[in-house]
């Protein structure tokens, strides 16, 4: 058994199958936590399964798609019987479709905001109640560097994920009354899966490896209950010349 920092703490990572998620549900299976990820595919979520149990018995990976509500809650309710109520909560889940806005077609605008800004909603939601009734627990947000920086081409995603951060400013004074503790974290451009469709852009980047990310949710979980890190803007020096 693993034993370390975050021993028999019950974590859910969405989204982490791959990229991002992967590497936070990585760290935490690495310091003991009992550790669930969900992701919509059943493939990369077994591979991901079976690379986090080489680490730690003490993993689940559900099948599940953060934008549906009886997805989510069915989820929950899995994480809940394996290990208990939830500690830590990474809403990590999200897609990137760039497009000039006459590229962006209805159904793209809607299905990206279902998955980045519905999705976090929709789980934070199913899972607080168990915080509050604890008085403890941490949530932590990956939005993006781009809810803070306007570049042509992102409209679509810059709107969710700034939405995300407004819903975020909200819940944090809302959930800091039960002893939740809040966090977002705002990548720059990370070496991810989430360019496998779209294709890497064509720039000179000094890319941001996801570990750099994991061991940043690594460091706000272990802050005390009462230091107040709302957000870590995490980029890399391309994007600090827009910042
Ligand atoms: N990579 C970057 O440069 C970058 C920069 C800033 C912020 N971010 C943000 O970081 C987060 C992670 O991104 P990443 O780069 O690690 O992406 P990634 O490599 O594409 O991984 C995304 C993960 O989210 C899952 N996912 C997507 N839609 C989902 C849904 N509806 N329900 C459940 N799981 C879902 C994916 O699995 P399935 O597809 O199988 O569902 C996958 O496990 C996202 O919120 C993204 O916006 C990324």
């Amino acid at each position: 058994m693993t034993m370390g920092y975050f021993q028999d703490k019950v974590v859910f990572v969405t989204g982490g199958s791959r990229g991002m998620g992967f590497a936070i549900a990585k760290k935490f299976a690495e310091n003991g936590a009992k550790t669930a990820i969900c992701a919509r595919d059943a493939d990369s979520l077994q591979r991901a399964e079976y690379e986090l149990r080489k680490i730690s018995p003490q993993i689940i990976a559900f099948p599940a798609d953060i934008a549906d509500a009886r997805s989510v809650k069915y989820g929950i309710e899995q994480i809940n019987a394996a290990f208990g109520p939830i500690d830590i909560l990474v809403n990590n889940a999200g897609i990137y479709r760039p497009g000039k806005i006459m590229d962006t077609s209805l159904s793209e605008w809607e299905n990206q905001l279902a998955i980045n800004l519905k999705g976090p909603f929709l789980v934070t939601q199913a899972v607080a109640p168990q915080m509050m009734e604890r008085r403890s627990g941490r949530i932590i947000f990956i939005s993006s560097m781009l809810a803070i920086v306007s570049l042509p081409g992102n409209a679509c995603y810059t709107a969710t994920k700034w939405g995300l951060e407004g819903f975020i400013g909200c819940i944090a004074q809302e959930l800091c009354e039960y002893g939740i503790v809040v966090h977002t974290i705002r990548p720059g451009m990370t070496d991810t899966s989430i360019f496998d469709e779209i294709g890497k852009p064509d720039m000179e980047i000094d890319w941001i490896d996801p570990a750099e990310i994991a061991n940043t949710v690594d460091f706000l979980c272990r802050l005390p209950a009462h230091a107040q890190v709302p957000e870590i803007t995490y980029t890399n020096t391309f994007q600090r010349f827009n910042y």
